[in-house]
């Protein structure tokens, strides 16, 4: 039986609002806040503060219209800035109804998460070793996020997760990650329902301006 979750961080307004400012002006406000909070030690004060800033983006921003629609092929990352000399990358993710990632880790790497439209859910796994390096997964746990909802990743120590558009209509995510890139690695399900480890696929991502 799996733990339902709460979001660590929720939007004290319902999202989306009525945008309060246009997207670049709000995409500008949340750069800012991103490189002052990133300049900070690695701390919970300063995940709260990069997830109030991800959630007030949420609240604030329009959708581009470039945004607005699925890839039928999968989902799709959309990069909205990257910042090389900091080290971090801020990508939208675009969830058509019923798309999911594959089940993989970060290689615990932290990662910054929000919804901007739709919902999203997160399901987290367990491993046990079986032989010739596969693994048993076991459900852990779901996160159901909504609009205006963030958290902070890994959420639990192995960190196997996958995400899921279990809704009708289309869902958008933000994730800020840091640009260094440990080992990923996704799940590939065997015919006996155990699961092998492999290297993640490599990570494409459109530009929005493209
Ligand atoms: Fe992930």
């Amino acid at each position: 039986m799996s733990r339902r979750l709460q979001p660590e961080f929720r939007s004290a307004t319902p999202a989306p609002t009525a945008n309060s400012q246009s997207h670049e002006v709000a995409l500008a406000s949340l750069i800012a806040r991103i490189r002052t909070a990133w300049l900070e030690p690695a701390s919970p004060m300063r995940d709260q503060q990069l997830s109030r800033a991800l959630i007030d983006f949420c609240v604030d921003s329009p959708l581009p219209a470039a945004l607005g629609h699925a890839d039928p092929d999968g989902y799709r990352r959309v990069e909205l800035e990257c910042d090389m000399r900091q080290g971090w990358r801020l990508l939208a993710m675009v969830w058509g109804s019923g798309q999911r990632s594959s089940l993989h880790t970060h290689g615990g790497r932290p990662a910054h998460e929000a919804i901007w439209r739709g919902a999203l859910t997160v399901e987290h796994f367990e491993s046990t070793p079986l032989a010739d390096e596969r693994v048993l997964l076991c459900l852990l746990a779901r996160d159901a996020l909504h609009a205006g909802d963030a958290q902070v990743s890994p959420r639990f120590h192995e960190d196997i997760h996958r995400c899921s558009n279990e809704g009708d209509e289309v869902c958008v995510s933000l994730h800020l990650l840091p640009l260094e890139s440990p080992p990923q690695h996704d799940f590939e399900l065997c015919s006996d329902g155990a699961f092998r480890i492999v290297d993640a696929a490599v990570e494409h991502h459109e530009t929005l301006h493209a």
